[in-house]
């Protein structure tokens, strides 16, 4: 009955993976995905969740009994804290609702099939370029996917009048997503005073923001002044979503570990939200799995191991920020023609080189080093050792 299924395309940021693997160079580099890499080319393990870990495998009470629905409680609490602050009115007023979810992607796709039942809008507006994934997370859950412009490519920043036009014409209530901080593919943020101005046209034009937030701590170190944006619109006492992932900033990605929270006009709105999310969720996976919650939680709730946790986290932060300045180094020591001033000036995971799906698949071929085909690099990914080799590899796509 199967026979004549067609073969589908890999993904274009997991595809990259599976290139790589079957790649047998010595000298093979994986930019593609984002996953923090050390010195090594290892991927890392925090030592705050190694001592996590440990305190959990110690408490001889832990059982492997279901979650409720939503997850696990303090993990939900701890979460909405982490992103709005501990002194948040919605918060204190307790009108939001947290549920678990599998990592961001989880945590949107909830959101979104809430969305599609409950909101009088189904358009959702996602910035271009974005995430890959988002269209189709929000396609197959029932919402109409739209975008607004967000990236120029002539100066390799934010497009900002694009953006201001492109909602400013958008309709009414229309779903807005919006990366919290660290823009994926480009790593290009609007400043704090540009989100004030994209707050107030939000507000004006009673549109819904969605918060697609998986760098917190990553962009700056900080994971206060990452979560400034979210908390910006939060703090005007309107309404919005907000999806947390710890796959980066606690290098939890293979736990799936994420949340969704709902930030309401009131407590009881609130309540009868996390009713209907439980609807949604119950069907799709039933409840969310304990582990990497858990972990969350007991960092979170322990001030030494919170303490630890942001100290590793700006270490991860710094280490990329460092490849930015080497890798720009090694492009001006080589001459290689164009600006380059952009791998500095954008922030997070990813530089959005502006290099072609051409030059991408050059550099693929010639010197194994392999990114997703719009250009992107994940920082995370380099280290000293490569970035001489990924240097030769950019002067020779651009000057060939
Ligand atoms: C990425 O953009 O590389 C990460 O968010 C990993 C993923 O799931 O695509």
């Amino acid at each position: 009955v199967f026979s004549n299924i067609v073969r589908a395309p890999e993904d274009p940021i997991l595809g990259v993976t599976v290139a790589y693997n079957k790649d047998t160079s010595p000298n093979k580099l994986n930019l593609g995905v984002g996953a923090y890499r050390t010195e090594e080319g290892k991927p890392l393990v925090l030592n705050v969740v190694r001592k996590a870990e440990q305190i959990l495998v110690n408490d001889q009470s832990r059982v492997k009994e279901y979650l409720p629905i939503v997850g696990l409680a303090d993990f939900n609490k701890l979460s909405a804290k982490l992103i709005l602050g501990a002194d948040s009115p919605a918060i204190q007023e307790n009108r939001i609702t947290t549920v678990q979810g599998l990592s961001g992607t989880g945590s949107l796709r909830v959101g979104g099939e809430f969305l599609a039942r409950h909101y009088h809008q189904l358009t959702i507006y996602i910035p271009q370029p974005t995430w890959g994934n988002h269209t189709k997370v929000f396609t197959l859950a029932g919402l109409s996917v739209k975008t607004y412009r967000y990236y120029d490519p002539a100066t390799r920043g934010l497009d900002f009048q694009g953006l201001l036009e492109d909602l400013g014409s958008a309709p009414t209530g229309s779903v807005v997503l919006l990366h919290a901080c660290a823009h994926n593919p480009t790593g290009v943020d609007p400043t704090l005073e540009q989100w004030e101005q994209i707050r107030q046209l939000i507000r004006s034009k009673a549109f819904l923001p969605f918060f697609d937030s998986a760098y917190q701590g990553f962009a700056s170190g900080s994971l206060d002044a990452d979560a400034q944006p979210v908390r910006l619109f939060v703090g005007d006492g309107g309404e919005c979503l907000v999806a947390q992932s710890y796959a980066k900033n606690m290098g939890l990605y293979g736990e799936r570990v994420g949340a969704l929270s709902i930030v309401c006009k009131t407590a009881d709105v609130a309540s009868r939200v996390e009713s209907q999310l439980k609807l949604v969720i119950r069907p799709m996976y039933s409840n969310p799995p304990i582990h990497g919650a858990s972990i969350v939680a007991t960092i979170l709730k322990n001030s030494d191991l919170y303490n630890e946790w942001t100290i590793e986290l700006k270490a991860m932060a710094d280490r990329i920020i460092s490849m930015r300045h080497q890798l720009f180094d090694a492009l001006t020591a080589r001459g290689t023609p164009g600006d380059w001033s952009h791998i500095m000036k954008q922030i997070g995971m990813f530089t959005f080189t502006g290099l072609n799906s051409e030059q991408v698949a050059f550099m693929t071929k010639e010197y194994h080093i392999y990114m997703t085909s719009d250009g992107r690099i994940s920082m995370a990914g380099l280290s000293s050792k490569t970035v001489p080799h990924l240097a030769d590899a950019i002067h020779a796509a651009v000057t060939r």
